[in-house]
C-alpha cells in the first residue's frame, strides 16, 4: 500500500500538509522538507528542477504514488518538465520492475489560481511570491488562461489586472525562525508597500508561497492598519479596497480530495492508517522543534540525504 508524499523546500509545505490531512485524515503521509538547500526561490531554473527531481523520486522510491509539490517555486519551475519528461520514464521503469502502480506529481499553482475570480471584486489581483516563481509567470499565465476560459460566465474578471511582487527576505525569515519577531515587520511592510504602490486597486492578494501563511495574521494585520501609517511613509489613496489574502492550504486540500474522487487508480493504493512521517535535509532536532511549534503538535523528524 502507499502513501502521499508533500514535499517543500523547507517548513512551508506544512503550511498545505496540515491543511491535506485535515481534510483526508485517514490516508498516510510523507513530508519531505529540503531544508538543507532552502530557499529554492533565488535559485535558477536548472537548479530548482534537478533539487525538486532529486526529491520526487526519492518519495516515489519510498513508497509514494503521488507527491504533491507542497511549494510554488517547485511548481512553477519543475513540474511541468517533471510531468512531461521524467515520469513517462519512471513509470516505464517501474512497469519493468513489475511494480504496477502508476505515479504522479500534483502542483499547487492551478488550485490556487482558480479560486481567484470569486473573490476579487475589483479584478486586480497581487501576486506574492519567490523571485523564482515570479520571473516564471506562472499566476499570471495561469490567470490569464482563466479569465479567458471563463470570459462569459465571470464578466467581472474579464480584464483582470495581475501585478506581481518578489518578496526574497520572507522565506530566509521563517527558515530562520524569524518571521514572529520585531525584525520581520519591515520586511514585511517592505513588499506589501511595494505591491500596493504599484496597484493601489488591489483587493486580492494571493500569498504565492507556501511559507507566507506562516505569518499570514502579521500581513493581514499590516494591511488592515495601512491607513493609520504615516503618510510620508505609505501615501497611498485613503480610498483604497479592503485587501482579502489568499492562503493556499484549504484550496490544495479540497482539490486533492476532488482529484482522488475521480481517479480510484491512486486512491485505492491508499493506506489508510492516518500516520505522517516527517524528514530533511537538515539537522533532524532542529526541524522537529521548527515543525512541532508550526504545526502545533509533537513532530519526530529523520534526517535524509538527497544527493
Ligand atoms: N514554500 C516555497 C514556495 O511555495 C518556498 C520556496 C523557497 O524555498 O524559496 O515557493
Amino acid at each position: 500500500m502507499a502513501k502521499i508524499g508533500v514535499f517543500d523546500s523547507g517548513y512551508g509545505g506544512l503550511t498545505i500538509l496540515d491543511a491535506i490531512r485535515k481534510e483526508l485524515p485517514r490516508y498516510d503521509y510523507l513530508y519531505l522538507g529540503d531544508n538543507a538547500r532552502a530557499p529554492y526561490g533565488t535559485h535558477s531554473f536548472d537548479v530548482i528542477y534537478r533539487y525538486t527531481l532529486q526529491a520526487v523520486k526519492y518519495l516515489f522510491e519510498h513508497d509514494c504514488t503521488l507527491v504533491i509539490l507542497a511549494c510554488n517555486t517547485a511548481s512553477a519551475k519543475a513540474l511541468r518538465t517533471i510531468q512531461q519528461n521524467d515520469l513517462p520514464v519512471i513509470n516505464a521503469e517501474r512497469m519493468k520492475e513489475l511494480k504496477h502502480e502508476r505515479v504522479n506529481v500534483l502542483g499547487v499553482i492551478r488550485p490556487t489560481v482558480e479560486a481567484v475570480p470569486a473573490i476579487t471584486k475589483t479584478g486586480h489581483v497581487g501576486i506574492l511570491a519567490t523571485p523564482a516563481t515570479v520571473s516564471s509567470e506562472s499566476y499570471v499565465l495561469e490567470l490569464e488562461k482563466l479569465a479567458g476560459y471563463r470570459d462569459t460566465e465571470i464578466p467581472e474578471c474579464r480584464k483582470l489586472v495581475i501585478t506581481q511582487q518578489a518578496c526574497p527576505l520572507w522565506v530566509p525569515l521563517i527558515e530562520a525562525g524569524e518571521h514572529n519577531g520585531p525584525g520581520a515587520k519591515y520586511f514585511i511592510g517592505k513588499y506589501l508597500r511595494e505591491i500596493l504602490a504599484k496597484d493601489p486597486q488591489i483587493d486580492t492578494l494571493v500569498l504565492g508561497c507556501t511559507h507566507y501563511p506562516l505569518m499570514k495574521e502579521r500581513i493581514d494585520n499590516w494591511l488592515e492598519f495601512r491607513h493609520e501609517l504615516d503618510e510620508s511613509e505609505f501615501p497611498l489613496p485613503v480610498d483604497s479596497p479592503k485587501v482579502t489574502t489568499i492562503a493556499q492550504g484549504e484550496l490544495e486540500a479540497k482539490s486533492l480530495a476532488d482529484y482522488l474522487r475521480r481517479h480510484s487508480e491512486y486512491r485505492d493504493q491508499l493506506s489508510t492508517n492516518g500516520t505522517c512521517s516527517y524528514l530533511t535535509t537538515e539537522n533532524a532536532d532542529r526541524f522537529s522543534q521548527s515543525a512541532s511549534n508550526f504545526l502545533a503538535s509533537p513532530v519526530q523528524a529523520e534526517h535524509i540525504d538527497l544527493e
